[in-house]
């Protein structure tokens, strides 16, 4: 591996690695803003007409089945301890039928021992849906179709994930706020590569205009990923105050809590495209997950709750996880939802500040 290669896989890995610890030891959830999933109210039905074990919760996604419409959002790779997190986060999608995707591969792609910190994803998860993941600001910096196919082949990978981050890119501290051509190069790749792309925000929401952009380019699905859960603008302060970048921390201060809130993202992708669409940031249980599903959404993403159970192995993670599918199932039960169509057609109540953003 040339030199030059093997610097910037150091510092992609100390990144990486640094991300997990500041989201597993900092508050950097939302502070003032909020999903707004607590403006949609599913209305209750005294007489469901059902047992609650006849609730099928299976779902089929880009044309792969899920036991479960839930998705291991999006985080890691790129580092040692990552291997652990991957493989803890993998085993257990694939008890439970998840979808995955793995974190940016762009580590991988600068050193082969970082290589298998991906691949780790595939070995213990066989069978799922799993999607690979590449930065917008990689692609508008010149990564190539033969790059992205590398990506694919790392983790056998059924989609790539290209996410979406200006947000981040800007107060990060090796941040490369370099987004021009981005589209161009993603209606490429959706021609050429093989497999659908996703793309994805990583909190800030994709808005309606992007979302048109995105399917007119060849983009086969989107994941909203809104503002209201983990927020990378404070991730990335307490990275700049660490290395006394005063401005970046006071940027990531400021925009902390910027965004489009889930709910008000995924209504809005959902009325504009005929995607199918992924809802995630800050979704924290199947309450919250079972109102995204009746907003329309095909799957439910979550991130840094995965990591935080997984960081204390399968056994917690696999016990978080039936949490949530009972919390789901319990709503769907309580609505009269036999299935995830039938949770779509439930009545509800959607209040302010949520209607405030239904023409944006
Ligand atoms: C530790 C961590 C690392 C992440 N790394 C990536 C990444 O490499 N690529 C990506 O697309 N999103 C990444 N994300 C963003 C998530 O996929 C997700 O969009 C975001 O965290 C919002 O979900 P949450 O509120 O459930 O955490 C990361 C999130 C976390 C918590």
């Amino acid at each position: 591996m040339p030199k030059s290669n093997d610097r910037k896989a150091q510092d992609v890995i100390k990144r990486k690695e640094e991300g997990i610890q500041v989201v597993l030891g900092q508050r950097v959830q939302a502070r003032e803003s909020t999903t707004l999933l607590e403006c949609v109210h599913l209305l209750h039905n005294a007489l469901p007409e059902l047992n609650m074990d006849e609730i099928d919760i299976a779902t089929t996604f880009l044309g792969h089945k899920l036991r479960a419409p839930i998705v291991v959002d999006s985080m890691t790779g790129g580092a040692p301890m990552a291997e652990k997190v991957n493989g803890t986060l993998a085993l257990v999608a694939e008890e439970m039928g998840f979808a995955m995707g793995v974190g940016s591969q762009r580590a991988g792609l600068l050193s082969r021992a970082m290589a298998k910190t991906y691949a780790v994803a595939r070995k213990n998860a066989p069978s799922i849906f799993l999607f690979a993941n590449i930065g917008g600001a990689q692609l508008a910096k010149g990564f190539s179709l033969d790059d992205a196919k590398k990506l694919i082949e790392m983790i056998r990978a059924d989609a790539l994930a290209i996410h979406l981050n200006p947000l981040q890119e800007v107060i990060q501290p090796e941040g490369e706020p370099i987004f021009k051509g981005v589209l161009d190069k993603i209606h490429d790749f959706s021609k050429n590569l093989g497999v659908p792309i996703i793309v994805k925000e990583v909190g800030a929401g994709i808005g309606t205009e992007a979302a048109v952009k995105l399917e007119l380019a060849g983009v086969k699905a989107i994941n909203v990923s809104g503002s209201g859960g983990t927020s990378w603008a404070a991730v990335e302060k307490f990275r700049a105050e660490k290395r006394a970048m005063e401005g970046k921390a006071s940027l990531g201060e400021l925009f902390w809590d910027w965004g489009i809130p889930t709910a008000a993202a995924l209504i809005g992708v959902k009325r504009t495209v005929s995607l199918p669409v992924i809802a995630s940031g800050g979704l924290r249980n199947g309450l919250e997950v079972a109102k995204c599903l009746s907003l329309g959404a095909d799957a439910c993403g979550m991130a840094s709750p995965m990591l935080k159970h997984a960081a204390q192995g399968s056994a917690v993670l696999t016990t978080f996880a039936k949490k949530v599918l009972d919390e789901l199932r319990t709503t769907m039960f309580i609505t009269g939802s036999k299935n995830l169509e039938a949770l779509r057609s439930v009545k509800k109540v959607v209040t302010p500040p949520l209607t405030y953003w239904q023409n944006t």
